[in-house]
């Protein structure tokens, strides 16, 4: 989609629709609103007087002008009470809006800086909210149909200000909000992808691909590599697998120090069928998104590349499927991590904490300053959460709160659970020095504890994105499968640390 910021008439706009908003409660347009009103002869006004229009959050009205304005259609769109507006409620109106008219078979829409101006919302919030909004709301992932689209493409979006001194700032929104959106749904488009597509060197080409694209420093560790560093936890999900591991190393340096700032680690395992302890056949396909915490840290490190912030980042990610197979590791069995831990395989479907054992002990053989963790690492996150928010476990709780306040900003919810010692009893082994799983109560706690034994004394957080990372009905921006999250988390976070290191 072309992204254009122009200044000039709402009401002169050539364009297959204009997108205006209408708050709850308002009686008359006012603003943009109300000069449209003006040139239709006051079709708004009347369909409010008459009750259809209400301004109830993601409402849309479209009105035809025929030939009143130079924009074809004009849709209005609710955004609930006015004191009651967020950043959120924007990209969403947007995003449904959008969709409605492209179902039209609109091919281009203008619209104002929607919010901007109301409670703290700037220029460049407004923009980078539409963008955003636009971009998320029409994703589609068609990539293995091979008839037609029968839904049109929307191709292009103008954001449109009467005041020449206001294009600047909307510019830079807009820039930014692209910039975010695109990486959510590169990452939408790895998790959306079969396995058969996306497997461990599929993930390590794209790596190299945006590491190409936007100047990132890439390298791809084979297993013999991870043997020599004693990745022996990794390596025990891949052995039943005919798919080579892959351990993806990304690199942007933009700050002063040679240690990274801070590594952001994902877990990538591209199928999960449970290995040895088999999944059952009901819902294993999902299991090809198992690599989405991956994927969500890969294409967050390529929008950090593009904003550039004076901060180093790594990204992390040990690439695996977990199989079962002749040489799969077994249920007993003990594995060596790296830096020495031995682990007591209760079961073989516990294998995204082994993956992350292995990739923290690189983050710290790194000397990483911070490390963040993504990963969908249990099932027992839903039932705790549901699919609303993001579970967050830390050893760090100033490094929490920046990664929720930077997810709130995102409109990513994020929910931190605790990490009290005593759940650390569950994971005690008779044999080894630690067992991969806890057992059913706390699951996702002692899952994330497991994984903060090898962060050690590093300002660590674990984000459980199990139940976030798809979804199964479409939400505002949100479409059905891959949701991206937390892409534009990670980059705020990142964003946030810009010059405090
Ligand atoms: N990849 C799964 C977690 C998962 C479940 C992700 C549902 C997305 C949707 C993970 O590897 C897993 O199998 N976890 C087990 C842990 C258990 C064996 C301790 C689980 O949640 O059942
Ligand atoms: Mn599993
Ligand atoms: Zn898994």
């Amino acid at each position: 989609m072309e992204i254009k910021v122009i200044s000039g008439d709402a009401a002169k706009i050539e364009a297959g629709a204009i997108i205006l908003n209408l708050f709850e409660g308002m009686e008359h347009p006012d603003g943009d609103t109300a000069s449209v009103d003006k040139a239709l002869d006051g079709a708004i006004s009347q369909l409010i007087d008459q009750g259809e229009i209400k301004g109830k959050l993601n409402e849309v009205t479209v009105i035809h002008s025929l030939g009143r304005l130079p924009a074809a259609r004009v849709a209005v769109v609710g955004l609930g009470k006015q004191e009651e507006l967020t950043l959120d409620k924007i990209r969403g109106a947007v995003a449904v809006t959008c969709r409605l008219l492209r179902r039209k078979g609109v091919d281009s829409v203008a619209t104002i800086a929607q919010g901007a101006g109301l409670g703290d919302i700037t220029l460049e919030d407004s923009a980078q909210a539409i963008v955003e909004g636009a971009l998320l709301g029409l994703y589609t992932f068609r990539k293995h149909k091979t008839k037609n689209n029968e839904v049109g493409e929307l191709k292009e979006l103008t954001i449109v200000d009467v005041d020449t001194t206001k294009v600047s700032a909307l510019e830079q929104g807009s820039e930014k909000g692209r910039i975010l959106a695109e990486a959510t749904n590169i990452a939408r488009d790895m998790v959306n992808e079969p396995a058969n597509y996306m497997t461990p060197a599929d993930m390590a080409e794209k790596a190299m691909e945006l590491a190409k694209k936007h100047g990132l420093k890439v390298e791809i560790l084979e297993r013999e590599q991870m043997q020599k560093l004693g990745m022996g936890a990794l390596l025990g999900v891949s052995q039943g697998s005919q798919q080579p591991p892959k351990f993806i190393i990304l690199r942007y340096q933009g700050g002063r120090s040679k240690e990274p700032d801070i590594a952001l680690v994902g877990k990538a395992v591209t199928f999960d069928s449970g290995g040895i302890s088999i999944k059952s056949a009901a819902g294993m396909g999902d299991m090809k998104g198992d690599m989405a915490g991956g994927a969500a840290v890969m294409a967050a490190i390529s929008a950090i590349a593009q904003l550039k912030p004076e901060v180093n980042v790594i990204a992390l990610i040990g690439a695996t499927e977990n199989m079962p197979g002749g040489s799969a590791t077994k249920p007993a069995d003990v594995l060596v991590a790296m830096g020495g831990k031995t682990i007591e395989i209760v079961s073989t479907d516990a294998e995204g904490r082994l993956t992350l054992a292995d990739a923290l002990g690189y983050a710290r053989k790194e000397g990483a300053k911070r490390i963040v963790d993504v990963a969908t690492l249990t099932g027992a996150i839903r039932v705790a959460l549901g699919d609303i928010c993001t579970g967050a476990f830390a050893n760090n709780q100033e490094l929490v709160d920046k990664v929720i306040a930077a997810g709130a900003e995102a409109g990513e919810k994020i929910w931190q659970l605790p990490t009290y010692d005593e759940y650390k009893e569950q994971n005690k082994s008779d044999v080894a020095d630690i067992k991969n799983t806890g057992g059913r109560p706390a699951g996702s706690i002692t899952g994330a504890l497991f994984i903060g034994e090898f962060a050690e004394d590093t300002p660590w957080v674990h984000l459980d994105i199990a139940a976030t990372s798809m979804t199964d009905k479409e939400r505002t921006y949100l479409v059905k499968g891959a949701t991206g999250v937390p892409v534009r988390t990670l980059v705020n976070l990142v964003l946030s640390l810009d010059g405090n290191n």
